[in-house]
């Protein structure tokens, strides 16, 4: 065979092994999953100040227990995009700072826990509840369910250092996705390292907003964490440490549950 026969010959069995370990890959993937017990499922809630490192943390744990991640910051960005009438509404109050309705946040969770398949393993909450009564709801929707919290875990967070965080942040818009222009940069400036597409810097990631979402934290979102220390699901997490750390800690919390 002549060299640049063989070349190519060689080359078409590369791409074709490359597309058998992918698909192999993909089954492997599915049939983790599909595996999940009921002894293996998750229900936890990811609580903390902006920027304490929610949605940096979220997205690890839906890979590594198989569970939706119900980010409402997210849900409701969605809308934004969209300009949906809820998104016209809600950027305004999410620019100020302030908190959306309690009923429309209820019912976005209720509809994402009833028909997201991907939370038939369990859920990773990111945002909400936010208030006492969004709190009271999700206990009243999961015994309805006959489902249990398994913890509550809050990533402490200093307010003094909070300012760098959020003003660094880029986020890939499609995914979700985020990067910090000096603690975790994406490959290429202001670019999506898995897409390629352009990062933005969200709306409310300035200093006043900032100043007003943590204002509306302590007052409305402090208490939440009392409730849930009543019940013995709170576990707090140092978030000053590096997200490595911070997502070590994590995984320990969750294996004293399993
Ligand atoms: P939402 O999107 O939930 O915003 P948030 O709670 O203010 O939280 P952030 O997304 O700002 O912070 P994060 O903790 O996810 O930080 P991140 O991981 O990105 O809500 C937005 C708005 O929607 C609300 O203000 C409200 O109006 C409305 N809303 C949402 N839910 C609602 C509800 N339930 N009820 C009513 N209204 C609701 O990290 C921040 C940066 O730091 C990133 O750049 C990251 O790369 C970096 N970083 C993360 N961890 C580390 C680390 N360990 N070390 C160094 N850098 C790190």
């Amino acid at each position: 065979m002549a060299a640049s026969d063989e070349l190519e010959y060689l080359k078409t069995l590369v791409s074709q092994l490359n597309a058998k370990i992918e698909a192999l890959e993909a089954k492997a993937k599915k049939a983790v999953a599909s595996h999940k017990t009921p002894a293996h499922q998750l229900r936890t809630i990811l609580m903390g100040p902006p920027g304490a490192g929610k949605g940096t943390q979220a997205p690890r744990i839906r890979e590594e227990f198989c569970v939706c991640h119900l980010a409402t910051g997210d849900m409701l960005r969605e809308q934004v995009t969209k300009k949906t009438k809820l998104g016209v509404e809600a950027k305004k109050i999410m620019d100020a700072g302030g908190l959306v309705s309690d009923d429309i946040m209820v019912g976005m969770i209720k509809d994402q826990l009833e028909h997201n398949q991907e939370c038939k393993n369990g859920f990773v909450l990111d945002g909400f509840p936010r208030t006492v009564p969004q709190a009271e709801k999700l206990n009243s929707m999961l015994q309805a369910r006959k489902e249990k919290l398994d913890s509550v875990v809050e990533l402490v967070y200093d307010d003094q250092l909070l300012n760098s965080r959020i003003t660094g942040r880029l986020i890939h818009p499609a995914s979700g996705r985020t990067y910090h222009k000096e603690f975790n940069p994406p490959k290429k400036p202001f670019v999506d390292d898995v897409t390629g597409e352009p990062l933005v810097q969200r709306s409310d990631d300035n200093v006043e907003a900032l100043r007003k979402r943590l204002a509306v934290f302590h007052t409305q979102t402090g208490p939440v964490v009392e409730y849930y220390k009543a019940k013995g699901l709170w576990r707090p997490i140092d978030a000053a440490q590096s997200p490595a750390l911070v997502w070590d800690n994590l995984r320990r919390v969750f294996a004293k549950q399993q």
